[in-house]
């Protein structure tokens, strides 16, 4: 892929970004959910990127299936064609959401092992996930294990030069009543504005306009 290598002029500090001379409409791309029918952090995931695509955003998922990536060892192995699909979307991306669920107080392996391939990203133009604003969405049965594991989460996307977005959502997948019978449609506020976040930082770093 070739770079531009100029920041964008509506943003003359903005990163690097290889696609500032096509890109017409924002890609978001999504990571995370489970392998479980219905996962509950999947289904959060498709509604936040259903508001980005509702702000004018272009959208890529890649769910639990397509993250299911062999166990990353540094230069150790050929990538797999899915791994070099999820480092091209994200080479590709201005910006991110990742949607963990709350596994032993943390986010799953699963998705932490496809982060982890981001280091193969280390000597792009914008290595790893800089410049890209991430909303980070996370699911678990109890509100601790959603605190402890959204802390996590925003600390890798910071080690990978991310900018992890003012509002995280956090989701008691167990917790329903008789008011809000469906926890992830309950969150659908909170998700609607990490999209709003994500999307309006995206356009002001690719310089292609204003979030509608
Ligand atoms: C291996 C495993 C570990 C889990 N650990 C926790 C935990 O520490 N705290 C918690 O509140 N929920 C825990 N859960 C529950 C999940 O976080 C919760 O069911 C979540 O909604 C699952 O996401 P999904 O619906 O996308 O599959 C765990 C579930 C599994 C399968």
């Amino acid at each position: 892929m070739t770079s531009t290598a100029s920041p964008s002029r509506a943003n003359p500090g903005a990163s690097v970004n290889p696609n500032d001379d096509v890109r017409t409409s924002p890609l978001i791309l999504g990571l995370g959910g489970t392998t479980r029918p219905g996962s509950s952090s999947e289904r959060a995931l498709r509604l936040a990127l259903g508001e980005a695509r509702a702000l004018g955003a272009t959208t890529e998922i890649l769910s639990a299936v397509d993250l299911a990536l062999p166990h990353y060892a540094p230069g150790q192995h050929e990538l797999t064609p899915q791994a070099r699909r999820m480092l091209d979307l994200i080479i590709q991306c201005d910006g991110l959401m990742i949607a963990t669920p709350g596994f032993h107080g943390g986010p799953s392996g699963l998705l932490k092992n496809a982060l982890d391939y981001t280091e193969e990203l280390r000597d792009e133009p914008r290595p790893y996930l800089e410049g890209r604003a991430v909303g980070c969405i996370v699911c678990a049965a109890g509100w601790q294990a959603t605190a402890t594991t959204l802390a996590a989460v925003r600390s890798t996307v910071h080690a990978l030069r991310g900018w992890p977005t003012p509002l995280g959502v956090t989701i008691n997948s167990s917790a329903s009543s008789d008011a809000a019978p469906d926890p992830i449609s309950a969150a659908a506020p909170q998700l609607a504005l990490l999209a709003y976040q994500v999307v309006s930082f995206a356009r002001w770093q690719a310089g292609i306009g204003s979030t509608r």
